[in-house]
């Protein structure tokens, strides 16, 4: 749906002192997504134009968006950070529709619900302001929403008297104000006497005293926190984190122990899979039906088809995964690796880009970097390709039906021919033909009787030892005698 004349405006310029990080609070990332991109990826949706207010930090959090893809967002700068009123005040150029939404930056759990719900009571209500409010049983740190004889005013908690301050219906940071109004009443906001601010806040006390319409909606407190400091980050991350959850349990899939798993916003999980403790699912990743993601497992901007079974620590990023697939335990794939249906990859193998093809199987201890690997190729225990001539890297071949021998070592650039064998221990470092087996290693020598010819020397070099020993000895009795008679004369001087 798309909402016409309204102009969006997130407040994103604040210096978020109270996260005591030198990052800007607004690109750290709730559920895999930076705070900034969730007012602005609703707004989207709803087509309503967006102008982002910078100042502290502004580079980042702009190449932030760009990096998302998301673009034609006007960027505005407020020079001094002098409030949410100043804030607002700096976008006034792009005012370019009949309404003006004013969002804090920092409210990652608004939904498009809400945003709908604001424009709608507007529109119903005729209202010139209209903004949303909730009840929380813990309002510290918020603006308090008073209602004094019909008018709505918001008191800033460090303007609050006490009794105000145990009002619990606090303001959730977000106006819908006709931009005539806006125009023309921004500069009556006064500086906050206490902080020396100008708070956006008290536009909806000019707009009471005018006896202009102001509305607001209540909406569950859950929707509109605002993250401020690390904790209310967690906080809300958590939150975002067991709607997914539950939105994946309701589409069938099994979570082995839902409390200690993450998932990142951009997934998918197909029914009847099971996403073992402690495992994360992380952006971009989609998981096909009936599949097993063992414990500890971490997954990210993968897609893994149906029936596939990633055994417990296994590590992959940015690759793409048949059916019926085993991966793991403790095995690490990434950087555009591709594996074919009925593969198998096992402990302790690490595959870099790579393609295999399927039902080749990688069974232990083995390093593929550069690969291309044909189908029903098995590749023996602690095989390296050997990629990287210390200039750059080289490709290894290896052809469907191949059988790559255990502890090889294929020196890339090579190629190994379909149907062909490698013997164990080989160092392959020239192409190996089709239907060829390739021995890379010394010829073994066996030298028989050997173990006799050892004895016999072993018990030779024994008994002359021994008489060695006994002459050394008489030497040393003698040396020893001396010596005593040297300490006995250096004694006597
Ligand atoms: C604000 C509201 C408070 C409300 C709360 C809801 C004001 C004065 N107070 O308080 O009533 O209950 O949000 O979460 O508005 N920003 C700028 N420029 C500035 C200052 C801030 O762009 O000079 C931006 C920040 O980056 C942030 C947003 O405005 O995204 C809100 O600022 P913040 O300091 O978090 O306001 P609160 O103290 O939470
Ligand atoms: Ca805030």
């Amino acid at each position: 749906m798309a909402i016409s004349n309204v102009r969006g405006v997130i407040l994103a310029a604040g210096k978020s002192t109270r996260f005591k990080t030198e990052k800007c609070k607004l690109i750290f990332t709730v559920c895999g997504q930076p705070m900034i991109l969730f007012p602005i990826k609703i707004l989207k949706d709803f087509n309503i134009p967006i102008t982002v207010v910078l100042g502290f930090k502004k580079d980042e959090i702009k190449s932030e968006i760009k990096k998302s893809g998301i673009n034609s967002i006007d960027f505005v700068v407020q020079e001094n950070q002098m409030g949410t009123g100043n804030a607002v005040k700096s976008s006034q150029k792009t005012w370019d529709r009949d309404n003006i939404l004013i969002i804090n930056g920092d409210a990652p759990l608004i939904t498009d619900e809400i945003i709908k719900e604001l424009v709608e009571e507007h529109n119903k209500k005729k209202a010139t302001l209209t903004f949303i409010s909730a009840h929380c049983f813990n309002p510290s740190g918020y603006g308090r929403v008073i209602k004094d004889k019909d008018k709505l005013f918001i008191v800033e908690e460090k303007n609050c008297t006490d009794e105000q301050r145990t009002i619990t219906l606090i303001n959730a940071g977000i106006y819908l104000v006709s931009k005539d109004f806006l125009a023309n009443n921004l500069d009556k906001i006064k500086k906050n006497p206490v902080s020396g601010e100008y708070y956006i806040t008290d536009l909806v006390e000019v707009a009471s005293k005018q006896n202009v319409n102001v509305q607001t909606i209540q909406v569950p407190y859950d929707n509109v926190r605002g993250v401020n400091n690390l904790e209310e980050l967690w906080v809300a991350e958590q939150i975002k984190r067991s709607q997914m959850i539950k939105y994946w349990m309701s589409r069938g899939v099994r979570f082995e122990l839902a409390q200690n798993i993450h998932l990142d916003l951009d997934i998918q999980i197909g029914e009847e899979s099971f996403i073992g403790t402690g495992v994360h699912v992380l952006r971009g990743t989609k998981i096909g039906k009936k599949c097993t993601i063992n414990a500890f497992s971490i997954i990210e901007n993968t897609k893994i088809d149906d029936n596939s079974h990633i055994h417990s620590h296994s590590v992959i990023q940015d690759s793409v995964i048949g059916k019926n697939v085993h991966v793991g335990p403790f095995a690490r794939l990434r950087n555009n690796v591709i594996l074919g249906d009925n593969s198998t990859i096992g402990n302790f193998v690490e595959i870099k880009n790579t393609q295999i093809d399927d039902n080749t199987k990688t069974r232990h201890l083995t390093f593929l970097g550069d690969t291309s690997v044909g189908k029903n190729v098995n590749i023996g225990a602690g095989t390296i390709t050997c990629n990287f001539d210390g200039v750059k890297k080289n490709k290894t071949i290896i052809e469907d039906n191949c059988f790559i021998g255990s502890n090889n070592t294929l020196i890339a650039p090579v190629k190994i021919g379909k149907n062909s064998y490698t013997a164990g221990g080989s160092a392959i470092s020239g192409d190996v033909p089709q239907n060829t087996l390739a021995i890379g290693r010394s010829r073994q020598k066996n030298k028989v009787g050997y173990t006799k010819k050892l004895k016999d020397k072993k018990r030779q070099n024994q008994s002359s030892n021994k008489n060695k020993n006994e002459k050394s000895n008489n030497n040393l009795k003698i040396n020893f005698i001396g010596a005593v008679k040297t300490d006995k004369i250096q004694e006597n001087v």
